[in-house]
């Protein structure tokens, strides 16, 4: 869940990393370090907290054509400079940096120790340098040290590494992402690409078990075998603008208003695709969406709308349990992913787990070139364009766009979507533009409260599942999301004067809910209704147009748009909030 970076070329390298450590920030914000290679020495710098305003004259450093960076969510070892990346071998002449989990580190840890290894941090990633250092000892050249290195490494990496020596940059991948960026006379290495779209958009995506070294050129190998591999490069799309804030203070904001094109975009899928998509849940003997976090919550939706729209039961689970269902995986099994980065390694390991029993898959991915892409039989793409926040939004309301279309496409009535998809994305702009500065003030009103509870029925179940996520990731309050009748079961016990309720309101369901509603006012909760129309129930009333089944698209816009403002309300950063990262890439 951590960025690395590395840069070998005719630019300050120093400079590069530090602006690339900057958009990848997103992966992972406890610590950071860069690493400076020059004639005879490797200079370092590590701190505990964000990179966030480092400027390259605080790095210190001279330049340098050769540099390697890491911005760090713990995993082994504390939050410390210490355990910050990059890491150096004992003779300083290897360093680097290493997203993944070592599982085997005790033992490898133990081994070196044995040669006179002496380890500096409690990090699993310490395990690369050395051992590379302990293989090249033994007079291996820097390329064939790494690869004995990884063959002896269980568990997950990405990794760059240089050697000071040869001045040869290395990287290489094992179920953490890894790009190469291939510029006119410079290579550039990262986990994702926002780092080097300003200078190139030609790109290389390493699979698992390949290596890549780059001395004057780039070569491809296969970290087994040692055999070279050819790979083509993809052109990236996304443009380096897309990857700013722009005129925004925050991310989020501006993913959010991106919504205001994205879903119309989501919709935009080559007919083909949809035919053969429709085709293969029309064929499945049993079909499972899979996804973690919000992905899943959209998982939850497509459940409905299955049900309701194309009048098909579809099994729904959390992509780390879907392992518990194997016994129910055939050739005839249709297991859909879901997942805007196409990196959760829980949602990789179940499609894994697929395709060993030889299922059919697609996902629906956002991320051009990743892992999750290079699995699935077919990829479904949000065309949403980067997104930055650790929160998902707009990559959510893609998602339920692409569901609602081949809920319809099954039912044979793409028409219909359309149509249905066209009314939202116009409606998007004005809940937008006319909740703002309402939803600003609300949020400031109401930002002390302890607990929030969310309910909605049918298909706006899964938003309040939704929305939950949103408020308690970003302003660190207790959130939850029920069915509508299920909070009487049990919760209820604790409403009391002032507890804030979202409550999701459809017409096909209105008669119930706002039963459900009055059971919670009675007790003191303080009602917030989102609907169509507005009722004596609701002391704060959100509008949002009838739009039918597309109605989960539109009731999760005006909870983002809260979830943002309580963060600033309450000090809170709303793209990086504590604790998290945007790509969980461990399991
Ligand atoms: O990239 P993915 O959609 O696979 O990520 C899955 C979850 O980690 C993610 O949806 C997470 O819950 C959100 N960032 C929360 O807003």
């Amino acid at each position: 869940m951590c960025g690395i970076i590395g840069y070998k070329g005719n630019k300050d390298g120093n400079e590069v990393v530090l602006k690339g450590l900057h958009s990848l920030e997103y992966r992972g914000y406890d610590s950071w370090g860069i690493a400076s290679v020059h004639e005879n020495e490797i200079k370092i710098i590590k701190k505990v907290g964000q990179i966030g305003h480092i400027k390259l004259k605080d790095l210190g450093f001279p330049k340098s054509n050769l540099a390697l960076g890491h911005t760090r969510w713990a995993t082994h070892g504390g939050v410390s400079e210490i355990n910050a990346h990059p890491h150096l071998s004992k003779n300083k002449k290897i360093v680097v940096v290493h997203n993944g989990i070592v599982e085997n580190f005790q033992e490898l840890r133990r081994f070196l120790e044995e040669q006179g290894f002496e380890f500096i941090s409690e990090t699993d990633s310490e395990i690369f340098p050395h051992l590379i250092e302990y293989f090249m000892e033994q007079k291996i050249n820097f390329e064939g040290a790494v690869r004995r290195t990884l063959n002896k490494i269980e568990g997950s990496f990405a990794i760059v590494a240089i050697n000071l020596e040869s001045k040869e940059m290395v990287g290489a991948r094992h179920g953490s992402p890894l790009v190469a960026g291939i510029g006119n006379g410079e290579f550039f290495l990262a986990s994702d690409v926002p780092p080097f779209l300003a200078y190139t958009k030609k790109a290389v995506y390493l699979d698992d078990g390949e290596l890549t070294i780059i001395n004057k050129h780039i070569k491809f190998i296969n970290i087994e075998t040692g055999k070279e591999i050819k790979k083509q490069h993809q052109t990236i799309e996304w443009d380096v603008e897309q990857a700013k804030k722009g005129k925004y203070p925050h991310f989020m904001l501006k993913e959010i208003n991106e919504q205001k094109d994205t879903i119309k975009l989501a919709a935009e899928q080559p007919p083909e695709l949809i035919k053969k998509v429709t085709k293969m849940i029309e064929d499945a003997r049993g079909v499972f969406f899979v996804g973690c976090g919000t992905s899943y919550h959209a998982c939850v939706s497509a459940a409905y709308v299955f049900a309701k729209i194309s009048k098909i039961h579809v099994n729904v689970v959390i992509a780390s349990e879907f392992s518990e269902y194997e016994d129910f995986l055939t050739d005839k099994t249709l297991v859909v992913a879901l997942s805007q980065s196409g990196e959760t390694a829980d949602l990789l390991e179940a499609i894994r787990t697929a395709k060993k029993h030889n299922c059919k898959t697609f996902s629906v991915v956002n991320v051009v070139g990743s892992s999750l892409t290079r699995l699935c039989d077919r990829n479904i793409m949000m065309n949403a364009g980067p997104e930055i926040c650790v929160l998902s939004t707009k990559s959510y309301t893609s998602q339920l766009t692409i569901l609602l279309l081949l809920a319809y496409s099954v039912a044979g009535k793409l028409g219909k979507a359309k149509e249905l998809i066209d009314t939202v994305s116009k409606s998007v702009g004005e809940i937008i533009d006319t909740n703002l500065k309402k939803l600003k003030q609300l949020a400031t009103k109401i930002k002390d409260a302890t607990d929030f509870f969310l309910i909605g029925r049918g298909l706006a179940f899964p938003s309040a599942l939704e929305g939950a996520l949103k408020i308690k990731e970003i302003s660190y309050i207790h959130a939850e999301g029920f069915a509508g009748a299920e909070l009487k079961h049990g919760t209820i016990a604790l409403i009391e004067d002032g507890v804030p309720v979202f409550v999701l309101s459809t017409p096909a369901t209105r008669h119930l809910i706002l039963s459900n509603a009055m059971e919670i006012k009675s007790r003191g909760g303080y009602i917030i209704g989102i609907d169509s129309e507005d009722n004596d129930v609701f002391d704060y009333f959100i509008k949002v147009p009838d739009v039918g089944n597309a109605e989960p698209i539109l009731w999760i816009i005006p909870i983002q748009i809260f979830s943002y403002y309580i963060a600033l309300a309450r000090g809170c950063d709303p793209d990086k909030p504590r604790n998290l990262a945007k790509s969980v890439t461990v399991k």
